[in-house]
Formats: structure tokens, C-alpha cells, sequence
């Protein structure tokens, strides 16, 4: 891979066209794959959500109890297949592939992504994951003294880590969520109230990690942009949870990951930048394509495994043969389905109303510091991330069940997901389970 001069944008030697010239010109068609794509014949749209889903993954579900789809996703089959497919095919001639055939069709499947999130090809790029674009959002905003960068407490772990990083002279001010929270427009008044003038960048989570709620986005975006602010929307989670228009949202960045919801390949996630600032955007790995355009930048950051995001296209074929908001209504029915039937047993409540949740939940466990086995203790005490972790490790060592257990002020709750291939016999399981660690009979 060379640069060439004389033409916009990034190619190869071989290739007669840059990416940059073949991702913006709606009348190029990129060739066919030069694998044979196949389809898993039960991604149809008859195929009945629920147990038989589960042979469209490779999750071992024979021993395991799987609730936590939205810690690391799990990938689909059919996604697994074309990606390995494409790493066997690169390796066949290595050459041939990186040299003449892999940039159209990243191309190609860069308009299938873009397709399905109502978006240009030409102002999004696949990146190994949301932390990258993340990171990439965040530096591009070249934060100075007297900026402050503002996001809510319940932003994710990491990308708090960023934004200190990232403002070593600005200020990183929190919107403090606490609970039991109303509905969506309370954290909007909560935005309005708190976002200082100064501020040069906003991160909001389309959907957030520890607390599972769906943000606002839209009306969020909406303010930021009435105040002049550039808007990060930390997406990881959205991507096959929720419908993704950017067509709508007027977000200066947007980053969601492929092996997540979407089930895609693992190492696969976009990140979009609106037009208006693709010119402040700097890829975190400079190489051949830096400084020949936004696709260019981006797309080669020195040789590797291109396989997850051409495996992408399979998980999005997956999706449109089962239909995409089937599958979504599947799942926000069965995690309310299930919140509800948890609550009421173990006589709790979830964290929040359940109209803000999409594919997770939080539900209350009915004991602080449960060991296995043992009574309530201290029932008066409030919990700590320590007792959080236990339970999680109980159940995971004891029940075989995977389900994430968060401390949030001072309780503790199960953090459940429902992907299609859960069933509601999933969370009885975890219903009885902690009925057993609380020492209780159910
Ligand atoms: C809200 C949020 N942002 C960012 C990330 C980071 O995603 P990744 O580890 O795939 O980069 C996650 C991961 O779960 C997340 O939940």
C-alpha cells in the first residue's frame, strides 16, 4: 500500500480509484465479494425468537445461563463465518487481496453500515472498537484553559479516563443523575441546568452501561447544538439495541460498536463524524492515508486482520432476514417482561422506569451483602461495589448463570439484557438462584 499523488483520497497502486473517490460516488459499484457469502437459513423472517435463536450464535448455551449479552455482545454465526472466510481468503494471496480487492470492498460494506444506520459512507469509518472512536472524538475537540468538557456521572468508566486526558488544562464537569429518576426529560432539565457556558464538549451515552438507561439523545443533541457545543454521542451500546437514524440527529460524533448488539465479529465498531467537523479529526494512528481525507485516514492504520469489518455484513444481513425492529420489540417485551417478574418476587423495584430501558434492566436484589448461603446481613448497611462483585461471582461459580451485578447508592441490582435468542425460563433461573444466595426459599 502506497499513497498515491496526482488524486484525492488514498488507494493502492492497484486499485485504479482512491477510497476517498470510491466511498463518495453513489453510480461506483463495487465488485462482488470474492467469498461466497452464505446465509444462515434460520435468519428468516418466521424463524420464532427465543430458544431456536440460539443456534444463530456460538454462546455455550448447553452450560451456561447467558443474561449479559451487553457486556462484550456475543457474535452471530453467520458473522463468524464470513469474517473467517475473508481471513482465509487474505491468506490464500496475500497480495491480492490487500493490494487490489480489499478497499472496494470495504466500500462495500461500508454502505451496508451506513445503509442501516441512515447515514453517508463517506462520513463514517470502522474502527476495532468504541474506545478507539471514542478517544479520536475526544482529542479532535483540542480542548484548552478555560474549556470545559461536560458528561453525566453515569458516563462509562472509561471515557471519564479520556476526558481527564484529554483536558490536562480544561475542566471536566459531571451532571449528577441520582435515583429513582422519572423519565427522560428529567435528565434533560438536569443538562439544562448544569452544562456550563463554557463548555466546548459534550459526551452522551445513547444508552448508559452501568444503569442501562436510555438517554435522551435527541433533545440532548438539540440543546448542545442551540448552545454551539460539539456533541459526542458514546453509542456503544446502540447499534442492534436501538434504531439508529443520523440522518435525523444532527450529533457532531457518533460511536457504536459492531460486536455488541449487532452481534458483528469482535473488533468491529463505527465511528461517524458530521461533515462540519470532519477537518478537525485526526486518526490516533498515523500512516499511509493520513492527510488525503476523512475515509483515508482512517482506513488503513498499518497492516492487519480486516476480517471483522467485512464479517459485519453478515450480521447485518442476519438482522434484515429476521427484521430488525421484530427483534428489538422481542427483546425490550422480554427484559420488561422479565424486570417485572424479578421485582415483584424478590418484592423490589427496578432502578427506573422501565419506558427508558431498551434491552437491559436493572431489578433491586432483595438483600445488601448476601453471602452464599447465609441469612441477610447488616440489611441496614449500604452495599459496596465488594458485595456487588461476590454476588456476581456466586453466580457465576455456583449457578452458572452470567449476569452483572452493579452497586448503585448503596444497593445492589442484577443488570439483565435480552437478546433474541433469551427466554423468560432465563431470568426464573436468576430469580431462584438469588433466592438460594439470600438464603431464602422461594
Ligand atoms: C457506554 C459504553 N461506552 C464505551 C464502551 C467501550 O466499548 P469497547 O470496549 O467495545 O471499546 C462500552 C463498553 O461496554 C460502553 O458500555
Amino acid at each position: 500500500m502506497a499513497s498515491t499523488q496526482g488524486y484525492v483520497g488514498f488507494g493502492s497502486f492497484f486499485v485504479e480509484r482512491s477510497v476517498e473517490d470510491m466511498v463518495s460516488d453513489d453510480t461506483y459499484e463495487p465488485p462482488p465479494p470474492q467469498i461466497q457469502p452464505e446465509d444462515d437459513p434460520l435468519a428468516a423472517a418466521d424463524t420464532e425468537l427465543g430458544v431456536v435463536c440460539r443456534q444463530l450464535f456460538l454462546i455455550d448455551f448447553e452450560n451456561w445461563t447467558f443474561i449479559n449479552h451487553g457486556a462484550f455482545g456475543g457474535v452471530c454465526r453467520p458473522a463468524y463465518a464470513e469474517a473467517a472466510a475473508w481471513r482465509e481468503h487474505c491468506e490464500r494471496q496475500p497480495l491480492l487481496f490487500l493490494d487490489r480487492q480489499l478497499f472496494p470492498q470495504m466500500v462495500r460494506v461500508m454502505r451496508e453500515i451506513a445503509s442501516f444506520m441512515h447515514a453517508r459512507p463517506q462520513d463514517l469509518v470502522f474502527l476495532p472498537n468504541a474506545t478507539t472512536g471514542l478517544n479520536v472524538a475526544i482529542q479532535s475537540a483540542q480542548l484548552q484553559p478555560g474549556d470545559a468538557l461536560y458528561m453525566l456521572n453515569i458516563g462509562y468508566g472509561s471515557v471519564k479516563k479520556m476526558a481527564a486526558a484529554a483536558s490536562s488544562q480544561a475542566e471536566v464537569v459531571y451532571g449528577d443523575v441520582s435515583f429513582p429518576i422519572s423519565g427522560p426529560d428529567e435528565i434533560v432539565r438536569l443538562v439544562e441546568r448544569t452544562m456550563p457556558s463554557n463548555t466546548k464538549m459534550a459526551v452522551f451515552d445513547a444508552v448508559t452501561s452501568n444503569t442501562a438507561l436510555v438517554l435522551p439523545i435527541q433533545q440532548l443533541v438539540q440543546l448542545c447544538k442551540s448552545r454551539g457545543i460539539l456533541v459526542l454521542v458514546d453509542a456503544a451500546h446502540a447499534l442492534g439495541q436501538l434504531e439508529v437514524n443520523l440522518g435525523s440527529l444532527d450529533a457532531d460524533f457518533y460511536v457504536t460498536n459492531c460486536h455488541k448488539w449487532l452481534a458483528g465479529p469482535r473488533g468491529s465498531a463505527v465511528f461517524w463524524a458530521h461533515p462540519r467537523v470532519q477537518h478537525t479529526v485526526r486518526p490516533l494512528v498515523v500512516s499511509h492515508g493520513s492527510g488525503h481525507g476523512f475515509t483515508s485516514d482512517f482506513i488503513w492504520d498499518g497492516c492487519r486482520d480486516y476480517a471483522p469489518y467485512l464479517g459485519v455484513s453478515a450480521a447485518l444481513r442476519m438482522w434484515q432476514q429476521l427484521g430488525p425492529e421484530r427483534c428489538r420489540t422481542y427483546m425490550h417485551n422480554l427484559v420488561c417482561q422479565a424486570a417485572n417478574l424479578l421485582a415483584s418476587a424478590w418484592r423490589t423495584t427496578t432502578l427506573a422506569p422501565l419506558h427508558m430501558c431498551a434491552s437491559m434492566a436493572l431489578v433491586e436484589l432483595p438483600f445488601k451483602q448476601a453471602a452464599a448461603g447465609a441469612e441477610l446481613q447488616d440489611p441496614g448497611e449500604p452495599a459496596n461495589s465488594t458485595n456487588a462483585k461476590h454476588v456476581q461471582e456466586v453466580l457465576h461459580q455456583n449457578f452458572r448463570i452470567e449476569c452483572p451485578v452493579k452497586c448503585i447508592q448503596g444497593c445492589l441490582y442484577v443488570r439483565i439484557s435480552a437478546c433474541i435468542y433469551n427466554t423468560l425460563h432465563d431470568y426464573e433461573k436468576l430469580m431462584e438462584a438469588i433466592f438460594k444466595i439470600g438464603g431464602r426459599a422461594s
